[in-house]
């Protein structure tokens, strides 16, 4: 399998999961700090306040990732650690330590990616009323600012903001993400505009403020349908319902990203939101509308659609009992990495990057003292195939990032789920890189030839 010469391979973490050092050197509150100490949240009341250490061990992972060969490293900032209060005093240690992370990957040819949000909402913004307040658009403005200014130098790709769908769906729908809220649908609505005038407010920042040219997306989550068939019916079935929005607001494609991109909410979904949106202000979409130069996509899973003769034209396809699953109860479907970059890139022209994919396994340290992970392997290399079949039908993919560099906190389920390329001993910090880190190693070193 062949992939373009300047394919980005890399990896990716972000802040709260692995950074620890919570209250340390002037950090202030996040809602995942305020999270973490409501009881019954957290999986057998796991917090990131230590997490893998990385705020202390930074040099030896960014060793570790310079051993894997990446060529890039996805990371996110912790808003309140740079701005303990979200706006306002800003807190030089802070700054001072992705200054830190920017030169040592760059001491290693390793590309730094900055995600700029990342869940680790600054707590005191949202006692301000969080995303429902429209000033937190231009709250993010100011952090994108201050951090723009300071690493725009050297950091050249950004991406705004991870997965909206999740922290204001999981985060104040569903309430098992923090701040834990279960708000209603009008709420909803109303913090979706505002995260995506923050999106476009950012994007301005940053061609304003860094000096190296900037490149910019986003890395929302990527729901993905697979056609059940080659038959024509099934394959536009399968495209309708990727970009359907469909009665749940907070999980699906459109409704997020074609703002961004298109400059517009999804028509057909305006008759059952548009009555929400009671902060839309003149200009607002033009601010939303920024252009961009990649679109950047987590991509773990897709479900198979065929057409069917109902009010929505498909349904879902189950592929029978006992379907392949990763410990996090997702199916293992390798034809989402070739599916969602083609439909992404039909309907938005823009060159695709995956900015998260992976699996969390059953890790464990082998009585020979290594971490056999023979899933991962098995997995990442089924899903590497169809991303490269993808980019062999013509659909422009700039790179791949995978979810994770290393095992971390993996939110509600804390430490359960193990994501990593490499091993974490949360009670010694020990890192030891698995099967899978030694065979992306490789993958990376022959450009995917070996895939
Ligand atoms: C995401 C999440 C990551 C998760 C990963 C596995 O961007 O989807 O933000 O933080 O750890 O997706 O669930």
């Amino acid at each position: 399998m062949r992939f373009p010469d300047n394919f980005i391979w890399g990896a990716a973490a972000a802040s709260y999961q692995i950074e620890g050092a919570a209250y340390e050197d002037g950090k202030g509150l996040s809602v995942w700090d305020m999270m973490c100490r409501q009881p019954g949240k957290i999986w057998e009341r796991n917090t990131g306040n230590v997490a893998c250490d990385h705020y202390h061990r930074y040099e030896e992972d960014v060793g570790l990732m310079a051993e894997i060969g990446l060529k890039a490293y996805r990371f996110s900032i912790s808003w309140p650690r740079v701005l303990p209060e979200g706006i306002g005093k800003i807190n030089p240690k802070g700054l001072d330590f992705y200054d830190k992370l920017v030169d040592a990957l760059l001491a290693k040819n390793i590309q730094p990616w900055a995600t700029l949000f990342h869940w680790d909402y600054p707590y005191e913004l949202f006692c301000k009323g969080g995303w429902l307040n429209r000033d937190s658009a231009d709250w993010f403005a100011e952090y994108a600012q201050v951090i723009a200014e300071r690493l725009g130098d050297r950091v050249q790709n950004w991406m705004t903001q991870n997965e909206p769908q999740c922290y204001i769906g999981a985060g104040h729908y569903a309430g098992d993400h923090a701040p834990g809220l279960k708000m209603g649908v009008a709420e909803i609505v109303r913090m979706i505009h505002h995260s995506l005038l923050a999106h476009g407010k950012a994007v301005q920042v940053i061609r304003s403020s860094a000096k190296a040219t900037p490149r910019i997306g986003a890395a929302p989550v990527g729901i993905v349908r697979i056609p059940a068939s080659s038959d024509p019916a099934d394959l536009a079935a399968a495209k309708k319902a990727m970009f359907t929005v469909g009665k749940d607001i907070t999980w699906n494609n459109s409704w997020y990203t074609d703002p961004m991109i298109l400059g517009s909410y999804p028509e057909e979904a305006m008759p059952d939101f548009e009555k929400f949106l009671t902060t839309l202000r003149p200009g607002d979409m033009e601010t939303i509308k920024q252009p961009l130069d990649f679109f950047g996509v987590n991509v773990y899973s897709g479900d198979t659609v065929r057409a069917a003769e109902n009010e929505k034209g498909w349904e879902s396809v189950k592929d029978g009992d006992g379907p392949a699953l990763t410990t996090m109860s997702w199916r293992v479907t390798p034809d989402a990495l070739y599916w969602g970059p083609k439909c992404f890139y039909e309907r938005y022209n823009l060159p695709v990057v995956i900015t998260e994919n992976g699996m969390a396994n059953t890790d464990w340290v082998h009585s020979d003292g290594k971490v056999h992970d023979p899933q991962r392997i098995d997995f990442l290399q089924r899903y590497l195939r169809s991303l490269g079949k993808a980019i062999e039908d013509g659909v422009p993919v700039e790179g791949y990032l995978q979810w994770s560099i290393m095992d971390n906190f993996e939110w509600a389920f804390g430490y359960k789920q193990r994501f990593g390329l490499i091993y974490v001993d949360y009670n010694t910090g020990e890192r030891i890189l698995k099967d899978s880190a030694y065979w992306y190693k490789q993958v990376i070193a022959e450009n995917g030839a070996n895939l």
